[in-house]
């Protein structure tokens, strides 16, 4: 014969196990429903919004990707904030932008690696233009060759230009988002940052660096149910900027470089879809995951098979 106390504790268990079955069912809704909708918004995609009004401020927007990025945010009627440490590249994608007929474009010189230096600038930007509303972190740099010739002022170089000069942004600007509720981070990681390649050993540090930053403070915001800021995460394949000085391309035709301008529309497609993440091209998202699934050796396999790469920048 049971005791009271057996028959509590059986009770206890049997409310406890239809608890957690209870909860489990509804989280099996949740997944299925965000399969659903995640299909749904594949075929049916959302409208991108509007950028007018915004002030869009894109670091090492004088040259490359940033500086295309800087060319499609005006002419979609955005003030455009361009910060570079090359005075020259900089002032002339602001004249480019004004012969294109948009008055709205701002120059400052600004090392980005440089906390003070991104403290004082984004004041200025503040005073004189307003608040920022979308930042793009995108300034970065690719010294390519084997690790042990990196040598210690290059790898922190790379660290504080990659990396930590998003910190710096995030400081400036991410508490006057954080005030309205309003504004969106996007930050240019790379391929290099969802999977190892040789001669980049610190740069696919610094992506990597940048691809956990950007997924911890959106889940760090998100925990706030009220939270409107977005996050988008750039993974762009290699972009025909100059930035990949030796290019290593086993088939030309299938995987050439990406064209500046396509990666750029690309990036701004994706933050005005409010998507958290992208590759350029797309497909490397879904091959990368399903590779992920594969034993290694499989996958070392493929990544021979594929054969793209860069080969050092002293050779
Ligand atoms: N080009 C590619 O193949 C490729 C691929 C994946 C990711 N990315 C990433 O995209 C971003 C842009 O690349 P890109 O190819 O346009 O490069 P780019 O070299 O063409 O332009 C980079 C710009 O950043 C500026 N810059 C460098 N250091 C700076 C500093 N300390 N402060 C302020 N500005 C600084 C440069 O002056 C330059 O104008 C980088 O973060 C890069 O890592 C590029």
């Amino acid at each position: 014969m049971p005791t009271n106390n057996q028959v509590q504790d059986c009770g206890t268990l049997i409310v406890q196990v239809a608890q957690v079955t209870a909860d489990v069912l509804i989280l099996l809704f949740q997944v299925l429903y965000a399969f659903i909708l995640s299909i749904v918004t594949l075929v049916v995609r959302k409208q991108p919004k509007s950028v007018r009004g915004e002030i869009v401020l894109i670091t090492g927007a004088g040259h490359g990707i940033g500086k295309e990025l800087a060319f499609l945010y005006a002419s979609q009627g955005a003030t455009v904030v361009i910060w570079d440490i090359n005075e020259k590249n900089g002032t002339q994608t602001v004249k480019e932008i004004e012969q294109l007929g948009h008055p709205k474009a701002h120059f400052f010189l600004c090392d980005v690696s440089n906390r003070e230096n991104v403290l004082t600038v984004a004041k200025d930007v503040q005073q004189k233009v307003g608040d920022v509303t979308i930042l793009i972190n995108n300034a970065g740099i690719m010294p390519t060759h084997p690790l042990l010739e990196h040598s210690k002022d290059e790898i922190q170089r790379i660290m504080d230009i990659n990396v930590m000069a998003h910190f710096w942004t995030l400081e400036a600007f991410l508490p006057v988002m954080k005030k309205h509720n309003y504004g969106h981070i996007v930050s240019l990681s790379s391929t290099a940052g969802i999977f190892g390649i040789p001669n980049l050993v610190p740069y696919c540090c610094s992506k990597y660096a940048v691809r956990g930053l950007m997924e911890a403070l959106y889940q760090e915001c998100r925990a706030d149910k009220k939270n409107e800021i977005k996050f988008t995460s750039i993974y762009p394949y290699m972009v025909d900027t100059g930035l990949c000085k030796k290019p290593i391309i086993k088939f030309q035709n299938l995987m050439p470089l990406v064209n500046p301008k396509e990666a750029a529309a690309e990036i701004m497609d994706a933050q005005r879809r409010d998507l958290n993440e992208i590759t350029i091209p797309r497909y490397i998202f879904y091959a990368h995951n399903l590779c992920r699934m594969l034993p290694l050796k499989a996958q070392l396999f493929i990544f021979d098979f594929v054969g793209v790469g860069l080969e050092s920048d002293l050779s």
